[in-house]
């Protein structure tokens, strides 16, 4: 029981390591969290900071989703230590200790621990928000339907009810995380970006 409180501990505090706050600072950008949408994220990111900052601040936070589960399942976690795991990074990501408890959406995180889960769930959910963003050019509606669609996909492929369950907290908290952007889609004001 020790090793798995020290699992799911050390997961959140990995998870509270908030790429887009530190690449902020480390690239002269300021704080995230106060400008464009607020969202310490690699697409508010890019906004502020342009493509090199944005690559670096994904690559941070989906590697973050990955090293936890990766490293907890090696040590032996499995079934729903191991779905709490990465739902103590995700929660550190949204939540984060160092950074006053104010993080992200969770995203880029939630694809890292997918990734590592059910690479074939992560791929196809990742593909939902490629083909959505290629042709919207909006993140968080490619986010919105990505995380959806990962709900059917989980039952359709047969995964464990610790992954099933896990997948629909994560979804939850996304959906919730999103809420201001939910609002500002129905109501045509999320800006898309520019073709570039
Ligand atoms: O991953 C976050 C994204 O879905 C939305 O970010 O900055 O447009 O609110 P943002």
């Amino acid at each position: 029981v020790i090793i798995d409180i020290v699992f799911i501990v050390g997961a959140y505090l990995i998870g509270s390591v908030a790429t887009a706050i530190l690449v902020g600072r480390a690239m002269g950008l300021g704080d995230p969290r106060q400008s464009g949408s607020g969202n310490p994220g690699a697409t508010n990111i890019l906004r502020i900071g342009g493509k090199k900052a944005a690559a670096l601040t994904l690559c941070g936070d989906l590697i973050k989703g990955v090293i936890p589960v990766v490293v907890a399942r090696w040590l032996g976690a499995e079934g729903w230590i191991l779905a709490a795991v990465a739902l103590a990074t995700f929660l550190g990501h949204l939540y984060p200790v160092y950074f006053g408890f104010r993080g992200g959406k969770g995203v880029a995180t939630a694809m890292g621990i997918l990734l590592a889960l059910m690479p074939l769930l992560g791929l196809s959910v990742l593909g939902v928000w490629i083909v959505v963003f290629a042709v919207m050019r909006v993140s968080s509606l490619a986010a919105l339907l990505a995380a959806t669609s990962a709900i059917p996909l989980v039952f359709a492929l047969s995964a464990s009810s610790s992954l099933r369950a896990l997948i629909i907290v994560l979804v939850i908290l996304i959906l919730w995380r999103h809420r201001s952007n939910i609002q500002r889609l129905l109501d045509g004001r999320e800006t898309p970006f520019k073709k570039s």
